[in-house]
């Protein structure tokens, strides 16, 4: 990002800003020098407004949010959708009906279907739509996808795996209503699955995949033309290395068993880097996140085609350091 100034005329709502991720928008929002004009939630605990735009205006009501919206001095260049996903598709319909562009946050819908209805929305309006795809910003990543690039041709042996701890209170949310977050296959595996399509392209045929009854914990292969990746998503704490005693995540592309990628610590600060691209004019738009959908409604149909159960942890990376 070069042209401060530019930067600082741009004019954010954000629809979520009670929930967990609306604070990593607001700190890349202030960070890039934009303005949150207005935000929404169905919750008003949102206290957090005050730490970063003491001056934003708060709606309980979408409808005063968007009437207030579409006042002549009170538009926005960018609606930010944090809300559950199952939402996603509908409020960034809303956002393009009242002329914003939209950062939405992933998975930015829950179907490929859903994809494409966005794009077409988008060539409609003129305006766009981008998803939050942060991991491709992450420098492991870069560098995963840099040095496929430069050596094709080989056929790589990928594993893949995100396991993040989450205590009870996720399965009562709306985390851990399947209608609702799309599983854990779209919730934790829409980073994976992004990264693998980003660098690798569309999955090849079989697929296989698996998803545990209680939705803890999913898993599977992927072919690619030039990689097998095998990929395991777990949100229990008895799946970290140490299971749970000091760590909280467990997230790494490793290829022929070294492992070239690890975000298993705090990467929120990548949000920053998704508004700088987004606002030089390099953004990724919704049509970027199509290949991911395809693939994680693929895994997920897969799983649940399946039976939606496996009885033990099947791949080897964990039970190694389990033991
Ligand atoms: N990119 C990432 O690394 C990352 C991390 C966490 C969450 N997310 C995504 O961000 C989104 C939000 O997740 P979260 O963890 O903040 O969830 P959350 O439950 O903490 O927050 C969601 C917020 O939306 C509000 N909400 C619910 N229904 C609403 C409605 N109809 N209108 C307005 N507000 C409504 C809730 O009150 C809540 O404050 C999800 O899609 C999630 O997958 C992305």
């Amino acid at each position: 990002v070069t042209d401060d100034t530019a930067i600082g005329a741009r004019r954010f709502a954000l629809i979520g800003a009670a929930g967990f991720v609306a604070r990593r928008h607001l700190d890349a929002i202030r960070a890039i020098g934009g303005v949150l004009v207005c935000a929404h939630d169905v919750s008003d605990s949102v206290g957090v407004l005050d730490s970063y735009f003491p001056e934003t205006r708060f709606f309980v009501r979408r409808a005063e949010f968007v009437d207030f919206l579409m006042g002549p001095d009170d538009r926005v260049d960018y609606l930010v959708v944090c809300t559950p996903s199952d939402l996603h598709e509908q409020d960034v319909q809303s956002a393009l009906a009242i002329g914003a562009n939209v950062i939405v946050e992933k998975p930015p819908v829950l179907s490929p279907e859903g994809v494409l209805k966005l794009a077409a929305l988008q060539r409609q309006t003129g305006l766009t739509v981008h998803p939050v795809l942060q991991l491709r910003y992450h420098p492991d990543i870069e560098a995963l996808r840099q040095s496929v690039l430069c050596a094709p041709g080989r056929h790589l042996d990928i594993d893949a795996r995100y396991v993040t701890r989450r205590g009870p209170w996720y399965h009562v949310s709306w985390k851990g209503d399947p209608r609702r977050s799309g599983t854990i296959v779209y919730n934790f595996g829409i980073h994976l699955f992004d990264v693998l399509t980003w660098i690798f392209g569309s999955a090849v045929e079989p697929v296989t995949a698996w998803l545990e009854a209680d939705g803890t914990r999913a898993g599977g292969t992927v072919r690619f033309a030039e990689a097998t990746a095998r990929w395991l998503l777990s949100s229990r704490a008895e799946d970290l290395p140490d299971g749970g005693a000091n760590s909280f995540g467990w997230r790494q592309f490793l290829v022929g068993g070294q492992v070239v990628a690890d975000f298993s610590g705090d990467y929120s600060g990548l949000h920053r880097r998704v508004y700088q691209e987004v606002l030089a004019g390099r953004g990724q738009r919704i049509e970027d996140a199509y290949q991911a959908t395809l693939l994680t409604d693929q895994l997920l149909r897969t799983a649940t085609a399946n039976g939606q159960h496996i009885p033990a942890l099947a791949p080897a990376a964990v039970s190694d350091q389990e033991g």
